[in-house]
């Protein structure tokens, strides 16, 4: 297992069991609700928003403690957005991290209220004062997620997803800053609100999350195209077989290995002003390449 393998594993078991601390157990009918939020969240995702969210947090000298909050808040968001995501209005997807999905586990009203709770978990999170002890951060931390989770942000994206409407390379990376850009690019920014970050250090790590976000769904248009679905633990070959349009579909197989290659040094090139202190987050940009699940 490589260095970097190891870290994202550690920083998942870190979120999973803080996770399950901060997560609702409801009684009576409600635990219906609060059983499907548990089975999506604590699921086996890898994690890698927190993996993001401490490294960068780390690299700040920021206690683990408190960015592990917001690494819960984002984990709730990506949970939500990918119960909906697989619902038969959606993408109608059977399988997610290797498991039914919750509206197979359930039924599809139960999913859709288990996502709605856990968008609704993610802020309480946040708001907390557990999470920072200013409020004017804390508020900060609410109104960023805000802005990626909404109609700015991922679910504008996968409006347009659901559209269809793209049809040149300009459109999928709009949509694509859109539908998971900025989630990931969020990993990074709420830790900058934490650390009081200056203006040029967001600005620099703002750059190699832009890149980032867009090397990572290259690799998932990938996946899809050729990837298993053993090993991903969710369907392939589900773009194409819509007629979906995406990076891969639009530049083939090649161009798209290609540009990764760029994406990669131009990402890494972002974080020079950080130096040695920057080296698990240069190292992250080969793990997001190389993954297969
Ligand atoms: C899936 O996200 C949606 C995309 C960003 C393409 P991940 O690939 O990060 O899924 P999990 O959280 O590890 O299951
Ligand atoms: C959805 O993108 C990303 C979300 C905002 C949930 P995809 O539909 O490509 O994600 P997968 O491939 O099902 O994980
Ligand atoms: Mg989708
Ligand atoms: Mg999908
Ligand atoms: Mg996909």
């Amino acid at each position: 297992m490589s260095d970097t393998a190891r870290r994202v594993a550690e920083a998942a078991d870190l979120v999973t069991v803080a996770l399950d601390e901060l997560l609702p157990r409801g009684e009576g009918p409600e635990g219906r609700l609060t059983e499907a939020m548990r089975y999506a969240a604590l699921g086996p995702g890898k994690r890698l928003r927190t993996y993001f969210a401490l490294e960068t947090g780390r690299m700040f000298d920021l206690e683990d403690r408190s960015v592990l909050r917001v690494a819960c808040a984002l984990e709730c968001i990506q949970a939500y957005s990918l119960i909906h995501d697989d619902l038969p209005c959606m993408d109608d997807d059977d399988m997610r991290r290797g498991r039914p999905t919750v509206h197979k586990a359930y039924d599809e009203a139960t999913a859709v209220l288990a996502g709605d709770a856990l968008q609704a978990a993610a802020f309480e999170i946040l708001a907390d004062p557990d999470t920072h002890s200013d409020g004017v951060i804390r508020s900060e931390l609410v109104a960023r997620l805000a802005m990626a989770a909404g109609a700015r942000g991922m679910v504008g994206g996968q409006m347009i997803d659901i559209l269809g409407a793209r049809d040149d390379l300009g459109g999928v990376a709009r949509m694509q800053r859109l539908k998971t850009g900025a989630l990931i690019a969020c990993a990074f920014d709420l830790p900058l609100v934490l650390a009081r970050a200056k203006d040029s250090q967001r600005h620099a790590l703002m750059g190699f999350a832009q890149d980032l976000g867009l090397a990572y769904q290259i690799v998932d248009d990938l996946l899809d195209a050729e990837g298993d679905a053993k090993t991903m633990g969710k369907a392939a070959g589900k773009d194409a077989g819509k007629g979906k349009t995406n990076f891969v579909t639009l530049l083939g197989v090649d161009a798209a290995r290609e540009r990764l290659g760029l994406l990669s040094k131009q990402a890494k090139a972002h974080l020079d002003p950080f130096g040695r202190q920057a080296e698990f987050l240069r190292a992250s940009v080969d793990f997001v390449l190389e993954r297969r699940s």
